[in-house]
């Protein structure tokens, strides 16, 4: 029995190489000389994500936007009656593991398309394994532009960091008035790196002074040090474009140290962890983001109810990104010439004015996704809609 939709990342991790190698088998013959998948049967689609560890909640969430796009397009009659296979493993939050279950996922599964990471870092170790295996890879969230640098067969349907930044430092200068930020980065994630990078030079673009760049590494304990260094600079703002559970210790620890300014980050703050962790520290402090449930956009409320009936909970950019990220793919598989690897990348690449939940899409040449975004604000435990920020032409 080859793999199915529900729980297959449990059997897969513990069981996988066996079942790659054996139950599989028939799958991979029926394929024809040139490599291309089956024409007939369950279309496979992949997806790798970080389903346990310390971003669990970003790979569990996006896992369940891609099972409710799954489940609508097979309940619609799937491709010409051809349902849609999820095959998904977990990456622990692991570059390394993220490598070797989209090998499997290529080479052994041999599935039409790869849907993930969340995380920049887990997505550029997979990237060139997708494009070296011409599979059409469509990254949810990852928002480091390096990632769809690996090769034309990687997409994301997310806005890139030097939009974000802008965002940020936008919001940050016109809004909260700022002219004196100091930055706090996760200097082992691409992510946060790049998305500091972005925020400095659009910051002092647009006429502010930056008082410090500190760094820290995911997982620190002690930001004694660097919060100290950034409150002797005297700043009117701290910008900290790092992952939720570190966000969350250093809103703590800032607050203690007698820092009362305002913190801004982006969308790497996305989760009911950050206020969990962060309480009362994290109250009043903002992000940029890909939407907002909140918004009164009749195409997001029906989605968030759907959403709401099947798992109990509001959907987070994550889910969103993901049940759209599956949806692209969907909508290009009835527009390619076959659902081999380059036929089905040229139909994504062709992509054009596509009505995600999180807006319009349209893919440019650099594959990536033209999108509006969000700042968002805790208030009261809430992530809060505050504003909506045009791409810039
Ligand atoms: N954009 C982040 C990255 O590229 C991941 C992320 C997306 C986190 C959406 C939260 C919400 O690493």
């Amino acid at each position: 029995m080859c793999r199915t939709n529900r729980s297959t990342w449990l059997v897969s991790v513990l069981i996988g190489a066996w079942l790659a190698s054996g139950a599989c088998e028939q799958q991979s013959a029926s394929s024809d000389a040139s490599g291309a998948p089956p024409a007939t049967g369950p279309i496979r689609v992949g997806h790798y994500g970080s389903l346990t560890g310390p971003q669990a909640s970003f790979g569990v969430a996006t896992s369940n936007g891609i099972r409710m796009a799954i489940e609508e397009f097979n309940a619609a009659g799937g491709l010409n009656g051809r349902r849609i296979e999820l095959i998904e493993y977990d990456t622990k939050g692991d570059a390394r593991e993220a490598g070797a279950v989209v090998q499997r996922l290529v080479s052994s599964d041999r599935v039409v398309a790869v849907l993930g990471e969340v995380a920049s870092g887990l997505s550029l170790a997979a990237a060139p394994i997708c494009q070296e295996n011409r599979v059409p890879m469509i990254s949810p969230s990852s928002t480091n532009p390096r990632v769809t640098k690996a090769g034309d067969y990687i997409f994301r349907i997310c806005f890139i960091d030097p939009f974000q930044g802008y965002v940020g430092a936008k919001f940050a200068r016109e809004q909260l008035q700022s002219s004196r930020a100091a930055c706090l980065f996760d200097q082992s994630a691409p992510y946060s790196v790049g998305l500091n990078e972005a925020f400095r030079k659009e910051y002092t673009a647009l006429g502010g002074t930056i008082t410090t760049e500190q760094a820290y590494n995911e997982g620190d304990q002690d930001f004694t040090a660097q919060l100290s260094t950034i409150r002797a600079t005297n700043p009117d703002l701290v910008y900290i474009p790092g992952y939720y559970t570190d966000v969350a210790n250093i809103a703590l620890q800032a607050r203690r140290l007698g820092i009362t300014v305002p913190l801004l980050g982006g969308d790497g703050w996305e989760s009911p962890k950050l206020v969990d962790i962060g309480g009362a520290a994290i109250e009043g402090a903002y992000f940029s983001n890909h939407y907002s449930p909140e918004d009164p956009d009749p195409r997001i409320q029906a989605y968030v109810a759907k959403y709401k009936a099947k798992y109990g909970d509001t959907p987070e950019s994550m889910a969103t990104l993901g049940y759209d990220a599956a949806v692209l793919p969907f909508d290009a598989m009835k527009r390619a010439k076959s659902l081999a690897g380059p036929d089905l990348r040229d139909a994504i690449a062709a992509t054009k004015d596509f009505q995600g939940v999180t807006g319009k899409v349209t893919i440019d040449q650099d594959r990536n996704a033209v999108k509006p975004a969000v700042i968002l604000q805790v208030r009261e435990g809430k992530m809060r809609w505050v504003a909506t920020v045009e791409p810039r032409r």
